[in-house]
């Protein structure tokens, strides 16, 4: 059975005291409810990770850095290399964000690269993939994601393939408040499953969470999750206010 998983991408929010604030409040709720086995992780501003890991020690919360360099170390200033995020303990790491891509100017060739540095640390990376407006409408969001999964991350070797989790957040639907139909989020992620299928075995293809982000919130999250290849959420804006993210995890 492969893991059902709700990631928070705080982004670039909150200061110290609140992203502490936040993070009682959730490992609280983990604590004194019920989640089984579903996969809690929090993904906060690159300084407050110690903090994050160090709250999430006392419960069951995972943490995940939100970016990594693609190098392995030296002259880069400002940048996080993932033997640093692997020698702090951290889990998993968003790769392939559309607002790096976008801000950032990361290429599916550098994200491989990326992928490579966080495996290489035993990091699982959250892969990130989704069409733009403009190629959703022309009717090649097909090919962009099958581009993007072919260039960044199906040169990886089964064993190593098997510790990736997607992300398809089509890109229209992050922070717009316009969320993928159920319909839509479904046909995408079957097809992700079936180019796993055809490139490794239809027992990876089975085991990989694939979840889906892009406005995903409380009154919206159960008819996303509800679906058979859905397998749960990448959560921007409503991973921060601890009783929204609560009420996402319960939505399964
Ligand atoms: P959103 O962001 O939930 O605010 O749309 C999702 C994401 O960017 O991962």
């Amino acid at each position: 059975m492969r893991k059902q998983i709700v990631a928070g991408n705080w982004k670039m929010n909150n200061t110290f005291q609140e992203a502490d604030d936040l993070i009682n409040e959730l490992v609280e709720f983990i604590n004194s409810n019920d989640i089984g086995d579903i996969g809690v992780i929090i993904c906060p501003p690159a300084p407050y990770l110690e903090l994050t890991s160090d709250s999430a020690s006392e419960s069951d919360l995972f943490v995940g850095a939100q970016n990594v360099n693609d190098h392995e170390s030296g002259a880069y200033t400002g940048e996080i290399s993932a033997a640093m995020l692997e020698s702090m303990n951290i889990d998993y790491c968003i790769i392939g964000h559309s607002e790096r891509r976008k801000y950032y100017h990361e290429s599916n060739e550098m994200l491989s690269e990326k992928v490579n540095r966080a495996i290489e640390s035993s990091i699982q990376p959250i892969f990130c993939c989704g069409e733009l407006l403009p190629e959703r409408e022309a009717g090649e969001y097909f090919d962009v994601v099958k581009a993007q999964l072919e260039e960044s991350l199906f040169h990886l070797k089964e064993e190593d393939f098997e510790d990736v989790v997607i992300a398809y957040e089509p890109v229209w639907a992050i922070g717009t408040g316009v969320t993928a139909t159920s319909d839509q989020a479904q046909e995408m992620h079957a097809f992700i499953r079936s180019l796993i299928k055809e490139k490794y075995n239809e027992n990876i293809a089975e085991n990989t969470t694939i979840l889906y982000g892009g406005s995903c919130n409380p009154k919206n999250a159960r008819e996303l999750f509800a679906n058979k290849d859905v397998d749960g959420g990448l959560i921007g804006g409503a991973s921060l206010k601890a009783d929204d993210f609560a009420k996402i995890i319960q939505s399964f």
